[in-house]
């Protein structure tokens, strides 16, 4: 059995760091992360460079992963601007953000839930006419950092209405949801897409990040999101730290038996090449048990 991981540290782990990464040195990572097997990624975002300044090179890094024939690169969009120009830049995947809880939609994407669901689906129509692949995010899943709790309702409500993407990726956006309510959305979104277009993306803020995948998992989803070193936060949603990491993903999934094609060990090749970009101490949970194993020759 396969678990797909789709990378998202060179857009959701590096939008928030405010010290600007030269593109080579962006580009040096994705490299790295295809090195070690990754197969899909969230390469960058086509969003308001005033707004978010680190994804301003976003057509010179989607026109370097076109050099990686078996990467599936994707750009993260929130509207009809930033689709045309990921189209303009060649992008072939793209993931679509719809926000789900009022607030935070009009902080992150400048629109009313409803209108935020409409353009989702317009875009997905305009994509597929490109022959373009529409991941959609439905964020935030369980908790909004500013209107609390989501019922999930409003996330089935959504998910129903955006049923036709290529793939729908439930987001923890601030990193508050716990295991038992993944599992149980989960089994509910099953009933509303076929779960292998069903994807998990959790934050690691109060440490649950490893077993809300596993309940995600438990429940059949087998597309994860993670990031590299555990890089990552949303600049709109205060208290968002950083995403679950690849390494503990992909430590926990070879544990379960679940193939994922990455190399572990290129992999913490590139958490130290993420670690050099930021400039401090980065990596998952096990980062400490890999660092002295390396040292002792040990790791595998
Ligand atoms: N790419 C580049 N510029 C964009 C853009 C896009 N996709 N969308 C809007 N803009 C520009 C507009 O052209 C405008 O520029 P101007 O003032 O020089 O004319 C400026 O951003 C503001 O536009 P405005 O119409 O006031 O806002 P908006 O309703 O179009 O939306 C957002 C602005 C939401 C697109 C912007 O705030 C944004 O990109 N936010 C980032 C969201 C994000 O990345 N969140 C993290 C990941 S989920
Ligand atoms: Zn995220």
């Amino acid at each position: 059995m396969t678990l797909q991981v789709y990378e998202v540290g060179p857009r959701d782990g590096l939008q928030n760091e405010r010290t600007p990464i030269g593109t080579p040195d962006k580009i040096a990572l994705i490299d790295s992360l295809v090195k070690a097997g990754v197969r899909r990624m969230e390469a960058t975002s086509f969003v308001s460079p005033r707004a978010v300044p680190q994804m301003a090179d976003a057509s010179d890094i989607i026109a370097a992963t076109q050099r990686h024939q078996a990467l599936q690169a994707h750009a993260l969009i929130v509207n009809d601007k930033g689709w045309r120009r990921a189209i303009e830049a060649g992008t072939q995947s793209l993931a679509i953000v719809v926000v789900v809880s009022e607030t935070l939609c009009r902080r992150n994407n400048r629109m009313e839930v409803n209108e935020s669901i409409d353009t989702a689906h317009r875009l997905i129509v305009k994509s597929r006419d490109e022959g373009v692949f529409a991941r959609v995010y439905l964020a935030p899943a369980w908790v909004c950092p500013y209107d609390g709790s989501v019922p999930a309702d409003d996330v089935l409500r959504a998910a129903e209405k955006l049923a036709h993407a290529d793939e729908l990726a439930i987001a923890d956006t601030v990193g508050h949801a716990h295991p038992a309510e993944v599992g149980t959305l989960f089994e509910r979104l099953a009933d509303v897409a076929p779960i292998e277009r069903l994807a998990a993306h959790f934050h690691d803020t109060q440490g649950l990040g490893l077993a809300n995948a596993y309940a995600a998992i438990q429940a059949g989803v087998r597309t994860l999101d993670s990031s590299i070193a555990g890089l990552g936060g949303c600049p709109f949603a205060p208290g968002a730290a950083g995403n679950l990491a690849t390494e503990d993903l992909v430590l926990l999934a070879h544990k379960m038996g679940l193939q994922t094609g990455i190399d572990l060990d290129r992999l913490w090749d590139a958490v130290e090449i993420a670690g050099g970009l930021v400039g401090r101490d980065v990596g998952g949970r096990s980062a400490a048990w890999w660092r002295s194993s390396r040292n002792k020759g040990e790791a595998a």
